[in-house]
C-alpha cells in the first residue's frame, strides 16, 4: 500500500436543526463576526434572521453583508474585506451555498493580509502560491445547499473579472474552524439550484476517485458519495421537501468535500475545464462539468481500467458478465446516462460558449487550474483539452 496522510480539522455539526449550534460556537470564535450571505434567498427564507438572532443571543456582534452573488467576483471580495477591516471583525461566517462560504474564506484571508486586492493571490497574481501569507481569520461555514463541499475543503473560487477566469485556491488556514450542515435549511432550495449543486457533488466524488492522488482514505468517501448522489438526487429533484433524501445529499456533499480537500486528493481536469467555461459565461458551476464530463471520460477511460470499471458500477450501469475492460470503456456512456436521468445532459453551447472562446478557455484551464489537470490519471496536452472542448461544444 502506498503512503498517505489525512486530516479532517473542521468540526462539523451535522443534522436537522443544527443551525442552533451557531449560538454556542460563534462566541468561542470571536467577538464580532462578518456574516456573508447569499443575495435575497437567505433573507427571504428567514434563515438570515435566525442566524443573526442566534449570534446576538450568543453575545456576538454581527456585521451583515447579504448581497453575495452566485460566482463571487474579485471586486466584491475587495469591497467586503474593506467592511470586515473597518468594523474590526474577528471572524467570518459564510451562510448559503459555495458562493457565500467561498466569499467568507476569501474575505477572512484577504483581511488577514491587511486588505488590498484578492487578485494578488489568485492565479497570475504576485502571491498566487499563497506562500509567506498570513493565516486567514477564523471561518465558520453554514451550508444551505448540497454542492461545492466548501464547508469541508480549504478551497475557495473567485471569478477574476479582469481576465474572465475562475481560479480556485486555498491553504490550511482557509479550512473552516466549524461547519454546520443542517438539511432543514436545504428544503427550500429551488429545483434548478438543487440540480446544478447536486451534480457538482457527483463530480467531486467521481473525480476524487479517478485522481492520480486518490488514497484509500479518499476512496472511502468518494465511493460512498457517488452512491448516495445516484440514489438520492432524483428524489430531491422530485420532492425538495424530502428531508431524508436532502440529508443524504447533504452528507454526500460534505464527504465528497473531504475527498477533494483533506487527503491531498483533488478533482481532475473536468473541474479545470468546467471552471474555464464558468469564467467565460458565468454558467452554474455544476452544469459546466456536466457539459465536459463525458468527453473527459472518453479521453481517459483506458488510463486505469480497474478504477474506471468501478466508476461504471458506482454509477449503476454495470451489466452482468462484462469484463473490467468493457465496463471501463462504458464509463462515458454511464456518466452521460446519469446526467440525462437528472436533467443535466447539456452541451457547452447551451451554456453560452462559442467556438471563438475555446482558445482562451484552454489557456485559462492550464493557467488557473493546472493542479487539477495534473491530477488526471492520463497526462493531458493542450491539444487534448482543445479536443475535449470541441467534443463538448
Ligand atoms: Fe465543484
Amino acid at each position: 500500500m502506498k503512503a498517505f496522510d489525512f486530516s479532517v480539522p473542521t468540526r462539523v455539526f451535522f443534522g436537522n436543526g443544527e443551525l442552533r449550534r451557531l449560538q454556542e460556537i460563534a462566541p468561542t470564535t470571536g467577538r464580532r463576526a462578518m456574516l456573508l450571505a447569499a443575495k435575497h434567498t437567505m433573507k427571504q427564507t428567514g434563515i438570515l434572521d435566525r442566524a443573526v438572532e442566534l449570534l446576538k443571543k450568543g453575545g456576538v456582534d454581527v456585521v451583515v453583508s447579504d448581497n453575495v452573488d452566485p460566482n463571487p467576483k474579485d471586486v466584491d471580495i475587495d469591497r467586503q474585506t474593506g467592511v470586515f477591516l473597518t468594523n474590526k471583525c474577528d471572524f467570518a461566517i459564510g451562510l448559503g451555498g459555495g458562493s457565500s462560504m467561498d466569499s467568507a474564506k476569501a474575505v477572512a484571508f484577504l483581511a488577514a493580509q491587511g486588505g488590498g486586492t484578492i487578485l494578488d493571490y489568485l492565479a497570475g497574481g504576485p502571491h498566487a502560491t499563497l506562500e509567506g501569507t498570513k493565516p486567514a481569520f477564523p471561518i465558520i461555514c453554514v451550508t444551505t445547499t448540497a454542492g461545492t463541499g466548501s464547508e469541508t475543503t480549504p478551497w475557495w473560487v473567485i471569478t477574476n473579472t479582469k481576465w474572465h477566469e475562475k481560479p480556485g485556491t486555498g491553504n490550511d488556514s482557509t479550512m473552516a474552524r466549524y461547519a454546520i450542515v443542517d438539511p432543514e435549511l436545504m428544503v427550500s432550495v429551488p429545483q434548478e439550484v438543487t440540480r446544478s449543486t447536486g451534480i457538482d457533488v457527483l463530480f467531486h466524488a467521481m473525480e476524487a476517485f479517478i485522481a492520480n492522488v486518490a488514497t484509500p482514505f479518499t476512496d472511502l468517501f468518494a465511493r460512498e458519495a457517488v452512491t448516495l448522489v445516484v440514489a438520492n438526487l432524483g428524489k430531491v429533484l422530485e420532492n425538495g421537501r424530502d428531508l431524508e433524501a436532502r440529508g443524504r445529499m447533504a452528507w454526500a456533499n460534505s464527504i465528497a468535500g473531504i475527498a477533494i480537500g483533506e487527503g491531498k486528493s483533488s478533482t481532475v481536469a473536468i473541474h479545470a475545464l468546467g471552471h474555464s467555461i464558468g469564467g467565460q459565461t458565468d454558467a452554474p458551476h455544476g452544469l459546466t462539468m456536466a457539459a465536459v464530463g463525458p468527453a473527459y471520460m472518453a479521453k481517459t477511460w483506458d488510463a486505469d481500467i480497474v478504477r474506471y470499471a468501478e466508476v461504471t458500477r458506482l454509477l449503476g450501469y454495470a451489466k452482468p458478465g462484462l469484463s473490467d475492460q468493457e465496463l471501463a470503456q462504458r464509463s462515458p456512456e454511464a456518466l452521460a446516462a446519469v446526467l440525462e436521468k437528472f436533467g443535466c445532459r447539456v452541451r457547452m453551447r447551451d451554456l453560452g460558449v462559442k467556438e471563438e472562446m475555446l482558445g482562451a478557455m484552454t489557456d485559462s484551464a492550464f493557467k488557473t487550474m493546472s493542479g487539477c489537470l495534473n491530477c488526471s490519471l492520463k497526462p493531458l496536452s493542450r491539444a487534448d483539452v482543445v479536443q475535449m472542448y470541441k467534443d463538448s461544444l
